[in-house]
């Protein structure tokens, strides 16, 4: 176990706040740390802020927000209980994909917030948290749902909750996986 010290999560939200390490912090209106509670026994990790929460400097405020606000019910979970946060603390234009190099200057933000809070579970939505946190190359559907590893942490990757304002078929797999994650906390 590394002895290196855990940065308190206000001297990091400075830290992004300030950070210009990217071209991103050009085109945003403020960064977005994440939110919640900084003992959170789950960690949520999204992909990257959209409009309103770009406007907002909250994570998942928007339509996306409210689908996870209603699969957190599932899970007998409510935001104040967890804390949410992105792979990219910044948005990228048009709400384009995270490109390679802006994933690897802004994840020791997501890094050293992990740390800080140190969770139990690990809850990645999506491609991209997924991909990041359990260094695969094995995309979310063929994740979702099923309980993995990332050195202490227990990871469960679930569907972007976007990813139903599109495909109403993903609805189902959401509050399933929820309703399993919802189980695996009461374990
Ligand atoms: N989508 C994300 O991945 N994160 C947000 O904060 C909002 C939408």
């Amino acid at each position: 176990m590394s002895s290196k010290p855990h940065i308190p999560l206000d001297e990091l939200r400075a830290q992004v706040a300030s950070c210009h390490a990217c071209p991103l912090a050009e085109g945003r209106t403020q960064t977005v740390f994440g939110d919640g509670n900084p003992n959170a026994r789950v960690l949520f990790v999204g992909e990257a802020p959209g409009k309103n929460e770009d406007l907002q400097g909250v994570p998942f405020v928007g339509k996306a927000g409210q689908n996870l606000n209603t699969l957190l019910e599932i899970a007998g979970l409510q935001r104040e209980d967890v804390f949410i946060a992105n792979v990219l603390k910044c948005r990228p234009p048009g709400n384009r994909d995270p490109r390679p190099e802006e994933i690897e200057v802004c994840t020791p933000f997501l890094r050293e917030q992990t740390r800080t809070i140190d969770p139990e579970f690990i809850v990645t939505l999506g491609n991209f948290a997924t991909k990041f946190i359990l260094k695969t190359d094995m995309g979310i559907t063929r994740l979702h749902g099923t309980l993995q590893k990332a050195g202490r942490f227990k990871v469960f990757p679930i569907y972007h909750p976007a990813a139903a304002i599109y495909d109403h078929s993903k609805w189902e797999a959401l509050e399933n996986d929820f309703a399993t994650l919802g189980r695996l906390l009461k374990e």
